[in-house]
């Protein structure tokens, strides 16, 4: 059955620009978004399509209709402790939290307890699509899959791949991983859910031989596949691949290459140690970055210099958190359209359009607990404030191929 939303509807289809229409009417069929049309009052359209007053949903002033985030950079056994464990330099951090906290993930019960929460945190918050990493475990990993499908989320899951430099009791050998890894893409595709995929996930080259990552790239080309790692992402972990592999003097990205992982679909987070040779390499293979500025404060080592990159024609997108230091426009862009063009979605959401996914939110800036909007913004200022200072409290309704996202665990 169709239905329609009436109102003003909010997006970035171009990077560092906003597009704000009002009284826009978009009607919704099996998921997808059939019709588009500016006019006073819609009516012309609804009449047209045969929509009866029950199946029309009016947003009142002060709230918006825009695309649904899309998070390129999650570590789903990292959210029981998110919040905490901030002060180690990443590769001590990785033996002291880590390793230890996903290696309880052994536990497949107790590893969707935990993802459920993650889900509706992510709900709630405005993600509709996520790229996340799982643990080693390929059962546990596969409830993260039934987890965010049952809920109704787009995402593409990792099951991560080590075999060397990880922990006691949590690393493979190079057989195991790949044999795990075709075993979870076979599952992926009965799953038979477009929403859910899979994504190929060497967790980054200090735990990954090259016969691994080789491995890994010859399965990302027989199953097509989204693929997604770390890469020369801090002072620390440049210096650990340096000695690893002086002969390509620790660049992560000659590993990757010749591994075959730099592909379409490919999302590689951090890279604020790259230099620009080699992030026109990323842009030449249609790798993506993620860029996830709050875990680049911590780890970083260096900020991202995202317009810089994206110059390069790079494709980049965010992880977790929205920017400092951009402007909201950018980030606003980056946590959609950036977001589904480095997935592969570019023809499938990150906007609102005919012939698009109906991925989005209805966005009540009128909610004070964060913000306050006051008579003489705009509404252009009040969405502003919303994607600077707003959280879930102004997110009143989420919906993924036209179907509403519960928000509760
Ligand atoms: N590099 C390899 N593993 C990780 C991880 O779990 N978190 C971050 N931030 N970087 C990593
Ligand atoms: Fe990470």
């Amino acid at each position: 059955e169709p239905w329609a939303i009436l109102g003003t509807v909010v997006q970035a289809p171009v990077f560092g620009t906003i597009s704000l229409v009002q009284q826009t009417t978009v009607i919704v069929e099996d998921g997808i978004i059939t019709h588009m049309e500016t006019a006073a009052d819609g009516a012309n359209l609804l009449v047209e399509q045969g929509l009866q007053a029950s199946s029309v949903l009016r947003l009142q002033d002060g709230e918006f209709l825009c695309p649904g985030f899309i998070d390129l950079h999650v570590h789903a056994p990292q959210y029981s402790y998110a919040g905490t464990a901030t002060d180690r330099p990443l590769m001590e951090w990785l033996g002291a939290y880590a390793f230890p906290r996903e290696k309880a993930h052994a536990d497949a019960e107790a590893a969707r307890a935990e993802y459920t929460r993650l889900a509706a945190r992510l709900a709630a918050h405005g993600t509709t699509t996520a790229l996340l990493f799982g643990t080693m475990h390929r059962q546990a990993c596969q409830e993260l899959a039934l987890t965010f499908q049952q809920r109704g989320l787009r995402a593409f899951i990792g099951k991560v791949c080590m075999d060397r430099h990880s922990a006691e009791g949590y690393q493979e050998t190079t057989q195991e991983a790949l044999a795990e890894t075709e075993a979870f893409l076979q599952w992926i595709e009965e799953l038979g859910d477009e929403r859910i995929q899979a994504a190929i996930t060497p967790r980054f080259v200090p735990t990954c031989t090259p016969e691994l990552l080789a491995g890994l790239g010859q399965l990302a080309a027989k199953y097509d596949s989204a693929v997604q790692s770390h890469i020369s992402e801090s002072f620390d972990e440049v210096e650990f691949s340096q000695a690893l592999h002086p002969e390509v003097d620790g660049r992560d990205i000659e590993l990757f290459e010749r591994a075959g992982l730099l592909r379409n679909r490919a999302v590689m987070a951090h890279g604020t140690c790259l230099t620009s040779a080699e992030l026109r390499r990323l842009a030449e293979t249609g790798t993506a970055i993620a860029h996830c500025p709050l875990s680049n404060f911590f780890f970083g080592d260096r900020l991202l210099p995202v317009r810089d990159v994206l110059a390069l024609g790079v494709k980049v997108g965010l992880g977790t958190d929205v920017a400092g230091g951009l402007d909201w426009t950018e980030a606003f862009w980056l946590a959609t359209q950036g977001g589904a063009a480095a997935l592969g979605l570019g023809n499938v959401c990150g906007t609102l359009e005919v012939g698009k996914s109906f991925d989005a939110l209805r966005v009540d800036t009128q909610n004070s607990a964060a913000f306050d909007v006051f008579a003489a913004d705009t509404p252009l200022d009040a969405f502003q404030k919303f994607v600077n200072l707003g959280d879930d409290r102004n997110i009143s309704t989420v919906w993924v191929r036209g179907q509403e996202i519960s928000k509760t665990p």
